[in-house]
């Protein structure tokens, strides 16, 4: 299918030519129920529209392409664990991950198995937390060391950084092949109480390998009458790579292959989280992407949070030629979420190629970037408020800092509308005398709200979600493959040969 070939997609050109010299002000003007008619919520979430360059007619215009590229049924394929990852012959059922037992979408069976090691990570987190697990010298483990990278990094560093400061444990993360980071992750830490977590689906990646390596030579430096195995602990789909490493099968945790590796941050790769924050915090991080998924399993693709942000990026994306989009948290508990966002999105999306192999005619992923508020204000923001083109914002704000510094959190929150209306009215909401040039600030410049009841496991759950199937509906739209990743298998081929070319 190509979607130019939609008559829906024609109508949307159509729609952009008509709102071509229409100012944001003016679709206020004329709409005062304007903010109430774009503004969505579910599952602790709610999303205001508003200020982006649409109007009701381009919404539904937006919702028609979704539904006509056949999103219903291929939501329903990938919540039942259909087949939708052709080039790798796997579903992709990261939302089974997150069942419940009494799961509508989830076959009885692999409910139970998913279930059954769920427990069995979430049982080693707690018993780590109790100061039950010792160490080879008898001493509790206190200090949880999770080397991984990629989809096996960036989602429960985010997690485990969003949900606060974690009591011992301590879980630190190591990603980089570049030795300063594995150097920072272990320093100041007692090899008698440290656990080396090894995550990694494949078992393979060479950074987490060698920083695996790198880490059992620390502990045998530092403590050579150690046995490493009482210090090693696993996550990965081959378990077997694993255990032939020497680490205990009792402290090796796996899920399916058909997890994505930037979708697996709710199986044992979100061991690190579990182990920072408890059964019942990594509970409350399923529970909220579960009610994310049951929003967009049943709402009309109309109120749909993930359709209606994911046709939104397509409009700016194939309509205005916008090729890159900026996600800023006002929040600093939420600063890795640009960078796991980045995965998420330009991993999955950044294809050539349809599912049929064909060659794109149309632009599929934007570069994904970002930066917290209010720190962007003083970097990033004369570029959007002044630049000679501009990039459509979500701009993510915590409705209630529960506990924090009141006067603060509600400036920092006062910002982040501040500059969503200066983005959107430019000078003309300070007043209608012409400014100077080099004063001037346009406007007409779109940016998304996205509100989270308040930061916490499950809404943090659900936020994620919603852009995994932000990420899917686009997919779906530019027929692409979101899952698989075939672009990063170049540098790994050619790394080898140079290796084995030096004799490294
Ligand atoms: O970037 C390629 C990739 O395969 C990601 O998809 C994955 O999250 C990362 O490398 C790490 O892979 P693994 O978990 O197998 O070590």
């Amino acid at each position: 299918m190509t979607p130019t070939d939609l008559p829906e997609w024609h109508v949307l050109a159509q729609r952009r030519r008509a709102l071509e010299q229409i100012h944001i002000a003016d679709l206020f003007d004329d709409d005062p129920q304007r903010t109430e008619r774009f503004s969505f919520e579910a599952a602790s979430l709610s999303v205001d529209l508003s200020r982006n360059r649409i109007d009701s007619g381009t919404l539904r215009a937006l919702v028609a392409l979704a539904r006509a590229s056949n999103l219903e049924k291929q939501r329903d394929d990938l919540l039942a664990g259909a087949v939708v990852n052709a080039t790798e012959a796997r579903p992709a059922w990261h939302t089974a991950l997150r069942s419940t037992p009494t799961d509508p979408f989830v076959d009885p069976a692999w409910g139970a198995r998913l279930q059954a090691e769920r427990e069995r990570f979430l049982q080693f987190a707690e018993q780590l937390r109790a100061g039950h697990v010792a160490g080879a010298t008898g001493l509790a483990l206190e200090t949880v060391v999770c080397i991984g990278i990629g989809g096996s990094d960036l989602g429960p560093r985010l997690v485990t950084e969003a949900l606060g400061p974690a009591r011992r444990p301590c879980v630190r993360f190591a990603a980089n092949l570049d030795p300063a980071d594995l150097d920072a992750a272990l320093a100041e830490a007692n090899p008698h109480t440290t656990l080396l977590l090894a995550i990694s689906k494949s078992f393979s990646t060479l950074e987490t390998v060698e920083n695996l390596k790198a880490a059992l030579r620390w502990l045998k430096q530092r403590a050579p009458e150690l046995d490493p195995k009482s210090h090693l602990a696993a996550v990965t789909s081959q378990p077997d790579r694993a255990t032939a490493l020497g680490i205990d099968p009792a402290r090796v945790f796996t899920f399916p292959e058909w997890v994505g590796g930037r979708y697996s941050l709710w199986s044992a790769c979100g061991l690190g989280i579990a182990i920072a924050h408890g059964r019942k915090a990594f509970g409350e991080l399923l529970a909220g992407a579960a009610a994310l998924d049951a929003h967009f399993a049943k709402a009309p693709l109309e109120s749909n949070l993930p359709v209606l942000l994911g046709m939104l990026g397509v409009w700016y994306v194939n309509f205005w030629g916008i090729k890159t989009r900026a996600v800023v948290p006002y929040s600093q508990a939420l600063q890795r979420l640009p960078a796991y966002l980045q995965q998420l999105e330009m991993e999955s999306l950044g294809k050539r190629v349809d599912r049929a192999g064909a060659p794109l005619s149309i632009d599929s992923a934007p570069v994904v970037w970002g930066e917290i508020g209010s720190n962007a204000q003083h970097s990033v923001f004369q570029f959007l408020h002044q630049g000679t083109g501009w990039v459509p914002l979500d701009i993510v704000m915590i409705a209630d800092h529960e506990g924090g510094d009141q006067h603060r959190t509600q400036l920092l929150n006062e910002f982040a509308l501040a500059q969503a209306d200066a983005l959107a009215w430019g000078d003309r909401i300070v007043g209608d005398e012409p400014q100077p040039s080099h004063r001037a600030a346009p406007g007409n410049r779109p940016s998304t709200l996205v509100r989270l009841a308040r930061l916490d496991a499950r809404s943090v759950g659900a936020l994620l979600a919603m852009y995994e199937h932000r990420t899917f509906v686009q997919s779906v739209v530019w027929n692409v493959n979101a899952f698989d990743q075939w672009g990063v298998e170049i540098g790994k081929q050619l790394l080898a040969r140079r290796t084995r070319a030096a004799g490294a």
